[in-house]
């Protein structure tokens, strides 16, 4: 089975994910005005056999910021086929505006649904609007799952 033809039934919902936010390339902010925090790979390399690459939403938060609280998230999982990455990445993408990097500190992410395989685009303009909508399919999925935002694993 090839990335495009995903069995997402098989993905056992919801995926929990915990780590420090590492740097990525900063492209995110810089780029796409959509930043990420990344993590580690190397803890996840188990489940990630098990999951397919694509596009994500669920709920995150990170340690310290506004108080712990749970913000809807859009989160990218793979090799980020546009920039050719060699190497694969979790990225989540906090649905909020920040003005500073959360590098170092402990991110909590649960993800609840697939959206898309990741796909490589003609152009960074394509690549932005694809992650926009991205953006509003999370914003809209999450809103009959807000039981998520107050789950435990934020918490303990
Ligand atoms: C919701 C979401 C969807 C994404 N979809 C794609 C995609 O389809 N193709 C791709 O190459 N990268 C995709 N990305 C990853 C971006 O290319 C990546 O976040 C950007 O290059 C910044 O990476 P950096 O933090 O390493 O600088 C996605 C990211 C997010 C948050």
């Amino acid at each position: 089975m090839n990335s495009i033809e995903v069995d997402i039934k098989a993905i056992k919902f919801p995926l929990h994910f915990k780590g420090k936010i590492i740097k990525g390339f900063g492209r995110g902010s810089k780029e796409l005005g959509i930043p990420t925090a990344n993590l580690p790979i190397e803890d996840y390399e188990e489940q990630l056999r098990e999951i397919p690459v694509g596009v994500y939403y669920g709920f995150a938060n990170v340690e310290g910021l506004n108080n712990d609280k749970v913000y809807p998230m859009a989160m990218s999982i793979g090799w980020n086929p546009f920039y050719k990455n060699t190497k694969k990445t979790i990225e989540v993408h906090l649905i909020e505006k920040f003005d500073r990097d959360f590098y170092g500190k402990e991110l909590k992410a649960i993800a609840l649904g697939y959206i898309r395989p990741m796909c490589t685009f003609n152009s960074l303009d394509e690549l932005i609007k694809a992650i926009q909508k991205d953006i509003e399919i999370s914003k809209e999925s999450l809103q009959t799952q807000s039981e998520y935002q107050t789950n435990s694993f934020f918490t303990v």
